[in-house]
This record gives C-alpha cells, structure tokens and sequence, in this order.
C-alpha cells in the first residue's frame, strides 16, 4: 500500500530553542501539539479544523501535557507507566525530534520521539491522518537500552484531552446473542472505565469502541464528538477522567490489566492503532467518515466484493455426511448465492466431531462424513457452479481430541488448578512458536491440498480464562499482549501466501470485530442471534464503526417473523443464508430467488454507498436507513416496522444524501409473489429534493413489516 516514504516536514528540538508546533489536519479537523521550550509535549487542540493563523495562536495554550507519563506532578490516569531496571517507576518524556512524511496523497504519518533524559528510554508517538475520510490513527512504539529488561505497565495507544462543558460517552454493551447495546451517559467525575479481559477477543461484554460527544449529546445530523476504536483483538481498556475542572482526559489502549510488559532492552512494544474521527456534524457524518477510511484503508479487500452464500449451521449442526452436503449444493445453485459455506463438524477420527465436546484440533476430514475428503467436495460444488468456503477454528482444542494427548502443554491452563472449560474447549498457546507453526500448517496445508477453498470461516469460540502461557513461563504478564500479537504474526504469514482470500472472523456468535483483525480478515460474524428484530438493534449499532460489506448477516430461521422480513434484515449488510431451502415453499424460493437477484444488482451500493441512518429503532417503533453510492444516481432504503403501537400513524421518511437537484425513480422492490406495494409513491418520480424535505411513506403499522426500495436518478 505504501509507495515511497517521502519526509517532507521535519525538525531536533535544540531545548534552548523557541517551542514548536507540531499540525496534524484533515479535511474538517485539527490536532494540534506544540513542543514547549523544555522539550514537554502539549496538546493545545483537537477539534474543528482550524486556520493557519489560529493554529499559530493556539501554541500559547500549554496546559495539558500530550502523553502524560506515570510517576511525576499529574495525579491523574498516564499515558504511559515504566518501571526501570533500578526500581524507579517514573519517566519524564521531552520531545527531542518530530517529522511528518507523507504517504500518499491522502495520508501522512507524523511521528513525534520522545525521550527521558535519564533513563534510556524511547517513545514514538505516531499520528496517522487520513485527509480525505477525515479519520486520525495513533499508536506509539516503546523501547529502551537498559541494562536489564523493565516493566511497562501502562502503554496507551493514544491520550486525547478536551475541555467542553458537559460529556456524553456512548457506549456498546453485551453478551452472547446480544451484543452491542447502545447506551449513552453523562460523564461524571472521577474515571469511567470500559475495558475488556477476554484475552481471545475484544467484544462481547464491552466493544471497543465510543463516541464521545462533547457540550450536548449529538444527534444523527448534530453536534460535535469524537468516535473511536482500538484496533486489538484482545484486552482493550478505554479511560474517561474527568478532572476537578471538568477537563476530560481519554486513554485508550491494551488493557494494562494483568499485563505488565516485561520488555527486553532492543526490543520494541508497538500497541496498537487508535481509529478515530472528530464530527461537528453528529454520529452520521462520523459513521460514514470511518466506514469510507475502513473500505479504503483499514478492511483487507475494503473496496472489493464479497460472496452471498448459504451456511450449513443453523440446517444440519453437526449432523451430515457427503450426500447431503452434495444435496446443499444444488440449493445454493438454486438459490442464485455465489457460495456454499460448510460449518462445523466436518473433521476428526479418533474422537469425531459430532457435537461440540470432542474432536477439536483434529483438522482431518471425518473418514464417516467426507469418506472421499475435501477435495471431492470442493470439485462437486465447483462442477456444480458454486464456490465452497469452509470452517476452522484453529486457535482452540476439545480436551478430547489426538491434539491434546500429543501435546498437553500446547494449552494455557492455570498450574495446580482445575482445567476451565467453555464450549468443552481450551485455547491454544499461540505464544508457543510452535503452536503458531501448527495453525499456520494446517490452514496452509488445507489450502494447499484444495486450492478451490475460496472462502474461511475463522471461529474462536471461547475466551481466556485460568490464563498461564506454559510457553512463556516467568514471563505470565506477557500472556494476553503476546497472543495477540502471535494471532496476528500467524495471520501476517498466511496473509502473504494468501493475500486475498476472504476470511471471517467469528467468535462463539460476536465477540471478535476491531480494526487490528480486519486487516487480514474481510468481514465478521456480528451475533449468532440472527433474530431479524434483534438484528435490527445489533446491525444498527455495529453500523457507527464498520461498513455493511464487512456484517455478515444471514437469514435464517432463528425468529419467526416472515421470510421477508428476515430477508430485508440480511440485506442490510453482506447477504446470506443458513436456513433449510428444501423446507421453503415454492412461493418463499422464488421471494429468496428474487431477493438475491436484488441484492447482486444494489450491492455495491449497499457496500460501497454513504450510510444515512435515518430513524433510530431505539427511540422509535421503527428502523430506516439508507445508502446512497457517490455519485447520488443510486440509492436504496430499508424500512423496518418493529412493534408499532395500535393507532400509531407514522410520518413520512425523509431521506438524505440525494441530490436535491437530481429527479429520481422509487420503486419499492423484494415484493413476496402475489403482493403488491402499498407505497404510495411506489413507480413514481420526484426530485432530491422532495424526498429530502416530504420523504416517503414507506412505514407500516403492522409489526415485523419492511420494505427496501430502490431510488434510481432519471
Ligand atoms: C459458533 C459460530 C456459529 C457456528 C458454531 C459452530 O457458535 O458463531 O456460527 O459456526 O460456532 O460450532
């Protein structure tokens, strides 16, 4: 991606020199850092995008110290934290050396060094901007020289400072089958910590993400606030403290819990990227600021396309063999997806993997199931036109399973305390090098041997728990940073033999989504609650940080609303099924036929378009949102009805990003066969304008109706 690095702004900071300012822009904001005369680093803003003459002005504020260390006069949460070979917990960083090089047209990457005056200790802080999407990265690299290794117990990616009158933190919540609940509070003072101690994953309990909206809480089109995310498939650790004059720090980063890095002299703790953007005009403009930085920049194959397909897991679970699978085939032939994807269950002899307590790890075909093997099964659906995607989940091991009785000390497991199991299954110890060469083969050998494999299904069912890395041995407090790193050093590898295959990242339903993962991965399972009501909730609130093309979402028969209405859910995002074909009706096949067709036709837009979201299901009976490509010729918009009240009369949508100027077509589309479309604008043509400013009466007051329509410009 990065063609030649060209240095274009540089400069050593001489101490005795005047201070200097440091700009980070973008299209609509500023960041802007000034090097005091001592060396200290200040943040003097971050918001609005400023003019030169005001950047030149703001370098007089140095109130706040930018990456604030651990161990001097700020009593309040560090940056960063380092105890030194002799014992001494403190560090005091002055910047000795800045320069910004330019990457592309777009991006440029500031990189600011500092250094501690005693200590040989050295920190990079990196500050990625991204002009056009109007998205900042940041991450530092620590190293040093002593003459034994230390501690660095504390190690934020970035530290962010704002002073506004009020703080409204929105956050994502969860568990299993139902992940991120939006939630949305007030600041107070003192610390509020979302965090995560899940080890294998990010998500679940807490995702790693927030908006921050600063002075009153911001609405779609409104207000101004901060979205960000941490790009780590571990224990992340988002720090809000508000100060006694309601100056707000943010401190985000890997989880210091647990984790203190024991670093050698030489080496380098890179942590991982923060994501973020500043909107002043509410959390639509940021969502879509992130989502066309995610398509271009942060999700392998961002721009590019992906396969709709039909999942075995909901029809069969573990139960199938070769011909019911071949059977699988003609359906996803029938159906007009481009994939089949076989799930779990399809491996392992000595102790099959016939339900989810045995056989994990084992990652040969079941000589009962697949007596002719992968191979055959990937010929017979190529010969049949559809591709074959399969599943793995190479990071974990049934206790049950010849991987386990050949290597016992491959697992992190707790000395002298009992074996914690969750789904029967134990994680891999990753840090191991030769656990890492395990998962490596295996995926390789498997795509070596059935080249036609055109798409993974990456489980990680499970999280660490009883975390003790045999591999590491005295070195436990590097367990839960050192696998995560080991996941990505697997996945660098396998990325460079395979750079575009499509993967997706999945864990035990959600669990398992941050821009540190997607680059190697290409979307993610975002729950197994695929209820199309529930998915209402659990799309929409995904959709503040990730594109649609990267949510595989699925129609299947978890609820019981009707098959279009499960169907318009999926189309949200990347289209697929996991639903037993032979059991529709002929009425259903055609609908789902249809549908499909729709979809290939709306695909780019609905992956590639602006995302408008334009009445929010969690203050409303009611969810619509819409995407419009680039050129506003194209758009499409879901309607969702939830649990409309008797009598209740909704008004028309409005939509939004069209051009006013422009005159387009409605039409509503994904019609069940034998009904007709009760919009009343359906098949007539208005302009930009008037659907901006009128809208549409597309919302229903029947409960679990939808509607998806498609605006064509004239
Ligand atoms: C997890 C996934 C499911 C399915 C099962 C298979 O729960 O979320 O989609 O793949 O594993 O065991």
């Amino acid at each position: 991606m990065i063609g030649c690095l060209l240095v274009f702004f540089a400069g050593s900071i001489n101490m005795s020199k005047a201070q200097k300012q440091v700009v980070v822009n973008t299209q609509n904001s500023s960041l802007v850092l000034t090097i005091g005369k001592d060396g200290t680093l200040y943040q003097s803003y971050f918001g609005k995008r400023t003019s030169d003459a005001t950047q030149k002005q703001l370098s007089e504020k140095q109130d706040v110290e930018s990456y604030v260390p651990a161990g001097g006069h700020d009593l309040f949460e560090p940056a960063i934290r380092v105890v030194h070979t002799d014992g001494n917990p403190s560090l005091q960083l002055k910047a000795v050396d800045y320069k910004t090089e330019k990457i592309n047209d777009d991006n440029a990457v500031t990189t600011i060094t500092l250094k501690d005056a005693v200590y040989p200790v050295k920190v990079l802080l990196h500050f990625s901007a991204f002009y056009k999407e109007d998205v900042l990265k940041s991450w530092t690299e620590i190293s040093h020289q002593e003459a034994k290794p230390i501690r660095v117990t504390n190690f934020a990616s970035s530290m962010l400072h704002f002073n506004a009158d009020h703080y409204w933190l929105t956050q994502f919540h969860g568990d299993w089958a139902e992940e991120m609940k939006m939630q949305e509070s007030e600041l107070t003072s003192g610390i509020k910590i979302v965090d995560s101690k899940l080890g294998t994953r990010a998500d679940m309990y807490q995702t790693p993400v927030f908006m921050l909206s600063l002075n009153d809480k911001s609405t779609e089109n409104t207000g101004e606030l901060v979205a960000g995310t941490l790009g780590w498939t571990g224990n992340f650790q988002f720090a809000f403290e508000l100060d006694p004059t309601n100056k707000l720090r943010v401190v985000s980063g890997m989880n210091p819990y647990a984790s203190d890095y024991v670093l050698d002299a030489g080496k380098v703790l890179t942590t991982p990227e923060f994501v973020f953007t500043y909107s002043a005009q509410g959390k639509g403009k940021a969502s879509r600021s992130l989502h066309s930085w995610a398509r271009n920049y942060g999700v392998l194959n961002g721009k590019g396309s992906r396969y709709t397909l039909l999942n075995n897991w909901e029809a069969t679970q573990f139960d199938f063999d070769e011909k019911k699978l071949e059977g699988l085939f003609d359906e996803t032939k029938q159906l007009g997806v481009d994939m089949f994807l076989l799930d779990d269950g399809w491996f392992a002899n000595k102790y099959p993997r016939n339900n989810d307590d045995a056989g994990l790890g084992d990652w040969q075909e079941n000589k009962k199931k697949l007596p002719n093997g992968l191979g055959h099964l990937v010929r017979e659906a190529t010969d049949k036109g559809v591709k074959f995607g399969i599943w793995i989940e190479p990071e974990m091991v049934n206790p049950k399973s010849e991987l386990y009785e050949q290597h016992p000390d491959w697992v992190l497991k707790l000395q002298n305390r009992p074996e914690d199991y969750f789904r029967n299954q134990l994680v891999l110890d990753l840090v191991n090098p030769r656990v890492q060469q395990f998962v490596y083969d295996m995926v390789d050998q498997m795509l070596t041997k059935n080249p036609g494999i055109a798409y993974i299904k990456w489980d990680c069912n499970r999280m660490m728990t009883n975390t003790f890395s045999p591999y590491l041995k005295d070195r436990q407090s590097n367990t839960y940073i050192d696998y995560v790193k080991a996941f990505y050093s697997v996945l660098e590898k396998l990325r460079q033999k395979y750079p575009t295959l499509p993967i997706m990242l999945c864990s035990g339903g959600s669990g398992r989504i941050d821009y540190g993962a997607l680059k190697y991965f290409t979307e993610f399972w975002p729950s197994d609650n695929t209820d199309p009501y529930e998915r209402v909730f659990i799309q929409w609130g995904y959709s503040y940080f990730f594109p649609s093309k990267t949510l595989s979402s699925h129609v299947t028969s978890w609820g019981k609303q009707s098959l279009k209405f499960r169907t318009d859910v999926a189309m949200m995002g990347r289209l697929g099924f996991d639903i037993d074909v032979a059991k529709m009706t002929k009425d259903e096949l055609k609908f789902s036929q249809d549908a499909v067709v729709n979809y290939k036709r709306l695909s780019s837009v609905i992956w590639n378009g602006n995302m408008y979201r334009l009445i929010d299901p969690y203050h409303n009976e009611r969810a619509d949102l819409m995407y419009v490509d680039d050129s506003k010729t194209k758009a499409v918009l879901f309607s969702y009805n939830l649990h409309p009240r008797y009598g209740t009369d909704w008004t028309p949508v409005k939509l939004e990003g069209l051009d006013p100027e422009k005159t387009y077509t409605v039409k509503e589309i994904n019609l069940f066969p034998g009904s007709h479309s009760e919009l009343a604008e359906n098949s007539k043509q208005f302009t930009g304008e008037y659907l901006m400013t009128t809208g549409l009466n597309v919302s229903k007051s029947k409960e679990y109706t939808s509607s998806i329509v498609e605006i064509t410009q004239q």
